[in-house]
């Protein structure tokens, strides 16, 4: 379709972009107590949680472009898709970089304690860890290198999904409603793809729509 490659370049792409530094924007404006933000009493704990929380809303975005453009019909969301995922990995690397940085000082020692004796902290470790395979291999170049090989291993993305609810869950010492509702939406998103796997023209409202 002529135009659409113009308007993604030029339009809708930057839009996604400025749009996912909004999260950032909103950060640095309540710890510097701008616009009438504010960081609260701790702010380096509320960085860490908004920054933990943002990566994993990036994830569920990023998993939610298949089904919004197979069941609305709009194939070229695919192009916002990788730009997605990557703000995934910046938010995720920057909720590691507060922790290590701020909280932890850079004490690489308690850090190792950490990882291997506190659960949730291993699980949230291991789902960043997994992030990065995935980051590196973005481009097209990497895709083309890597062929089918590279669709199974961004089918990782799943388990980095379910590790960062896990994560969420394990570390919410009260009210486990959020994290829940998390793995709810995990539960459809896979429950989604499990059908068009096994049943593939049946969540396909028109016919031109590729899986
Ligand atoms: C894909 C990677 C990760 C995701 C998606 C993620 C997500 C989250 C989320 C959603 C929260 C709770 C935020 C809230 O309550 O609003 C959180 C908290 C936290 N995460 Fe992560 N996280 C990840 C990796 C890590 C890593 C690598 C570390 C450290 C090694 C880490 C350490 C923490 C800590 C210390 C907390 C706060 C716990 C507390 O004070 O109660 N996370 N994370």
């Amino acid at each position: 379709m002529p135009g659409v490659d113009l308007r993604y370049r030029l339009l809708y792409k930057p839009a996604v972009f400025a749009a996912s530094l909004v999260p950032l924007a909103w950060l640095v404006c309540c710890l510097f107590g701008w616009l009438g933000f504010s960081a609260g009493v701790d702010p380096v704990k509320f960085l860490e949680l908004e920054c933990g929380q943002t990566a994993l809303n990036f994830i569920f975005i990023t998993l939610m472009v298949t089904p919004a453009r197979q069941l609305a019909g709009l194939p070229h969301l695919l192009r916002l898709r990788r730009m997605l995922g990557l703000f995934a990995f910046f938010y995720a690397a920057l909720h590691f970089t507060v922790y290590l940085a701020l909280d932890l000082e850079f004490d690489w020692r308690t850090l190792g304690a950490d990882i291997a004796k506190r659960p949730y902290i291993t699980v949230g470790f291991t789902a960043l860890l997994m992030l990065i395979p995935l980051a590196v291999t973005s481009t097209n170049r990497m895709m083309r290198r890597l062929g089918r090989r590279w669709t199974k291993l961004h089918r990782l993305v799943y388990v980095i999904a379910a590790f960062g609810v896990w994560h969420y869950y394990w570390q919410e010492k009260k009210d486990v409603r959020e994290p829940l509702l998390y793995a709810a939406a995990l539960v459809l998103l896979l429950g989604y793809r499990a059908v068009r796997v096994r049943c593939p023209g049946r969540l396909t409202p028109r016919a031109h729509i590729t899986s």
